[in-house]
């Protein structure tokens, strides 16, 4: 098998890189581990920052995402037992975020594609990726039992953090930036209209929590949990008690409680591999880097590289220069520090570690108070929160 742009992985990324180069008039393959049920379930991000929606209709998938996708003005955090709302509008000229389930933005991706683009193969899974130095990468895999090689122009690994793309760089020019946090997210979705209309960011003594949501009838909602926990540690009632403590207010605000339909835990990580491209390899999304969830820029910082790479592809078959393929690292990794820092204080912000003294836990509420009472501090969160610029 053949193809100019040979891709690992049909997440967020590949799926959106596909789209992209199809638009753009570029063939490309796309090699997916997992069958198409698995790909279109997996509950993960929840939050689209104004740019990622921007970018997905004008890729001509933003029909379904427009009719159902909720528009957010602000967030919510408490701490105190008090509520503070972060208007994001009015902090940022008129800038938002909109609540569209990742599984849904892969689902309208899967069907465009099928439907017009080049192959997706499902169950298809890269062994590796060969020849990276040279002018004729490949990428051997399996699918349906039976082997074969993907010969490219180019390779774009976007097969997440566990995928195979990463380990084809040489030690040599590997640099690995990394930290593991002490904690890790339980998270949860319940059949019942979320208790607020707007998320809800909480730091309690006893940890954080998260009231999200999915639909005007689907809450989606996160714990913070030692790190190593096992989801069925944890009773339905029990999550619905920790979820009501840690939200508590001095006001009549009630969490109201459903039937949850899934449970799942998440590990916390911040990691960078630099540099994000090799030879004719290029690393996007979770391949070249992870944040914490805490800030919701996973899947926007995803976007961003697939983005940036299809466009120094489309310049590069326009007018012969690489110059766009030569910075894509750079351009990348500036976007993708900004987000490391701040889902970095964002989760320092709101989660207890283990080995937080009471000092650390006033600084906390010091760190939050600055930003309830000073529109910079607002502002650089609501800043951060609703997206960086696309390099
Ligand atoms: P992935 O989605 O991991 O996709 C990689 C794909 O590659 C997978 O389909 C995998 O099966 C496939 N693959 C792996 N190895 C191979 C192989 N060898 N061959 C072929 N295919 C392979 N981000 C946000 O922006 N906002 C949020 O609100 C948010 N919340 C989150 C909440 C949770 C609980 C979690 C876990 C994550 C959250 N994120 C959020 C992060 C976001 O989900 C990820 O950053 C995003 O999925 C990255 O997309 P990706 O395409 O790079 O990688
Ligand atoms: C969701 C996930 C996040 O990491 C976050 O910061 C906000 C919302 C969600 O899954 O809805």
């Amino acid at each position: 098998m053949r193809t100019t742009v040979g891709i690992i992985g049909a997440g967020p990324a590949g799926l959106l890189l596909a789209r992209l180069l199809h638009r753009a008039g570029i063939e490309s393959v796309v090699l997916e581990s997992r069958d198409r049920a698995y790909v279109e379930r997996r509950q993960r991000a929840g939050i689209l920052e104004q740019g990622t929606v921007d970018v997905l209709r004008a890729a001509g998938a933003g029909e379904r995402m427009d009719r159902e996708g909720l528009r957010h003005d602000g967030i919510e955090l408490r701490f105190g037992r008090r509520r503070h709302r972060v208007d994001f509008p009015g902090l940022t000229g008129g800038r938002s975020v909109t609540v569209y389930a990742q599984t849904e933005v892969c689902k309208d991706l899967i069907a465009l594609q099928l439907k017009e683009g080049g192959p997706l193969l499902f169950e298809a899974e890269a062994l590796g990726v060969e020849g990276a130095e040279g002018d004729r990468p490949r990428i051997p895999f399996r699918h349906q039992g039976r082997e074969d090689v993907l010969e490219c122009e180019y390779v774009v690994g976007c097969d997440g953090f566990w995928g195979v793309a990463r380990k084809a760089v040489p030690a040599g020019v590997s640099r690995v930036f990394e930290r593991s946090y002490p904690y890790a997210w339980l998270g949860v979705l319940a059949d019942v209209a979320p208790s607020h209309d707007e998320l809800v960011y909480a730091r309690h003594e006893r940890g954080f929590a998260l009231l999200s949501m999915r639909s005007p009838a689907v809450s989606r909602l996160y714990l913070q949990v030692p790190a190593g926990t096992e989801a069925g540690q944890w009773g339905d009632e029990e999550i619905w008690d920790e979820l009501e403590r840690r939200l508590e207010t001095d006001d009549d605000w009630r969490l109201e409680r459903g039937p949850l339909t899934q449970k799942s835990v998440t590990p916390m990580r911040s990691f960078v591999h630099e540099p994000m491209r090799h030879g004719r390899l290029f690393l996007a999304g979770d391949a070249a880097h992870i944040v914490p969830p805490t800030g919701a820029k996973g899947l926007n910082l995803a976007v961003g590289d697939v983005v940036t790479l299809a466009r120094a592809l489309a310049h590069e078959r326009q007018t012969g220069s690489p110059e766009l393929l030569d910075a894509y690292s750079t351009t990348c990794l500036r976007r993708v520090w900004q987000a490391e820092r701040f889902s970095y204080d964002m989760t320092t912000l709101l989660h207890r570690a283990p080995d937080d003294t009471p000092f650390d836990a006033r600084l906390q509420l010091a760190r939050l108070e600055r930003i309830a009472s000073s529109r910079a501090a607002e502002t650089d969160l609501a800043e951060a929160y609703t997206g960086f610029p696309l390099g």
